[in-house]
């Protein structure tokens, strides 16, 4: 073995490691595709065939124990988030929230996305630079989550006050701590109030989608969901849906910054964007590293991972598999590629993905009609660092208009 295999160390908990995953990523793809960590017991799989595979198996590869390493042990999880279930609890309930997002849903979104980001952009008019993250991309999801699940105008800035507390890091514990989870009660409690209230006074909003949906399963029985797992269901929303929305955008500002000739062809081109979008997806995956446990042992590449094992799929990693993608560390808009897996793939596909995109692509639409180019102030930039989110949380820029 050489000495590069040797020292092959990858944890998701590692802050120098995270800020430039991508050497160690490709040494892990190379020489250990079946990575095994010993300091905190798990196995990871970085190429993107072994992530594909792994997250279309998910009788083998559960996500019972918690797909994040921290919390994951040998105790199921429990509860009723879809995230943490498999099939065929995990497809009732999927079933039954996916009536929920309906494409006219979706639909009556873009222009309320259009008008949020254009109003939170239009706010820095003037100031010369602001803070891409902090003033916009942080921002616009959870107001559109708030604004998606019909959250009443006089309760919104509480409720982005609590979203923005839910996420409240603290060192050594993380997302774990006493200060995100009285958020989370608060939330919680707020939203099971608003969901009882929809069921007599039923509204054109998801609160009312979610607690009105009915879906028949295959013993025929009817069911709905009741207020405490829509309310559940809503926390995860939030949670799913508010830091990937940011990080993407941070992630956006700094990319581009470093390709100004292609941020000038989408500044030309409007229509380009999307697979823009796609392209930053698979470039820098805002949600790098999914958890499974074992139920079986699994055979791969000549090693056998051992029933009950944790296996953390990097799907961050598998964006950049040049066994997938041809010169994969380089970004380029006009790449194109049948798919990527940095939504998931399989049962657990992003259940907000249509959404995300809208917002990425809108995000982009409305800043680059604002800005056709702008200066990242790499010595303010901050990252933020947590096991499964990995982005910026400050991109401070010099915006110049045309
Ligand atoms: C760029 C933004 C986003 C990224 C990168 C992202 C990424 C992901 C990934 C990787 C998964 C799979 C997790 C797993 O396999 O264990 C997932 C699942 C999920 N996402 Fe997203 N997500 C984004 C935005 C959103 C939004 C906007 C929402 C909702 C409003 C959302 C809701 C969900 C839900 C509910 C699941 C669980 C689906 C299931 O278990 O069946 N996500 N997302």
């Amino acid at each position: 073995m050489s000495d590069t295999v040797n020292e092959l160390y990858w944890d998701p908990f590692d802050v120098d490691i995270d800020a430039h995953p991508y050497g160690v990523w490709r040494q892990m793809r190379d020489a250990a595709p079946v990575y095994r960590n010993d300091r905190f017991d798990f196995y990871a799989l970085s190429r993107f065939a072994d992530v594909e595979a792994a997250s279309k198996s998910p009788k083998v590869f559960s996500s019972s124990h918690g797909t994040v390493l921290e919390i994951m042990s040998e105790r199921p999880l429990g509860g009723g988030q879809m995230i943490f279930l498999d099939p065929p609890d995990h497809t009732r309930l999927r079933n039954l929230v996916s009536r929920a997002f309906t494409p006219r849903r979706m639909s009556l979104l873009e222009d309320e996305i259009r008008t949020i980001a254009a109003g939170l952009l239009d706010a820095q008019a003037g100031q010369g630079s602001f803070d891409y993250v902090q003033d916009f991309a942080a921002i616009l999801p959870s107001m559109v989550i708030s604004s998606l699940l019909g959250v009443p105008s006089a309760d919104q800035a509480r409720v982005h006050e609590l979203i923005d507390t839910l996420f409240h890091i603290e060192p050594g514990v993380g997302m774990i701590n006493d200060i995100s989870f009285t958020a989370r009660i608060e939330l919680y409690e707020y939203l099971h109030a608003e969901l009882e209230s929809r069921l007599a006074h039923p509204r054109d909003d998801m609160l009312t989608d979610l607690v009105s949906s009915e879906i028949t399963d295959v013993d025929g029985s009817v069911r709905r969901l009741s207020a405490p797992e829509s309310a559940e269901f809503a926390i995860l929303l939030i949670g799913a849906g508010t830091e990937t929305v940011a990080r993407l955008l941070g992630f956006a500002a700094v990319v581009l910054d470093e390709h100004p000739d292609q941020r000038a062809e989408l500044a030309a081109d409007a229509s380009l964007i999307p697979n823009a979008v796609e392209e930053l997806l698979r470039y820098e995956a805002p949600s790098p590293v999914q958890g499974r446990w074992t139920t079986a042992p699994v055979e791969l590449h000549g090693t056998t991972i051992p029933a009950e094992s944790k296996v953390l799929l990097l799907t961050g990693s598998a964006g950049r598999d040049e066994r997938k993608y041809p010169d994969g560390d380089r970004f380029d808009i006009h790449r194109a590629f049948d798919h990527h897996v940095s939504f998931g793939y399989g049962v657990h596909f992003c259940l907000g993905a249509a959404l995300a995109r809208m917002e990425g692509r809108i995000g982009l639409e409305e800043t680059l009609t604002r800005y056709p180019s702008w200066r990242v102030d790499h010595a303010g930039a901050r990252r933020l660092h947590t096991s499964t989110v990995r982005g910026w949380t400050n991109v401070p820029v010099t915006a110049m208009r045309h």
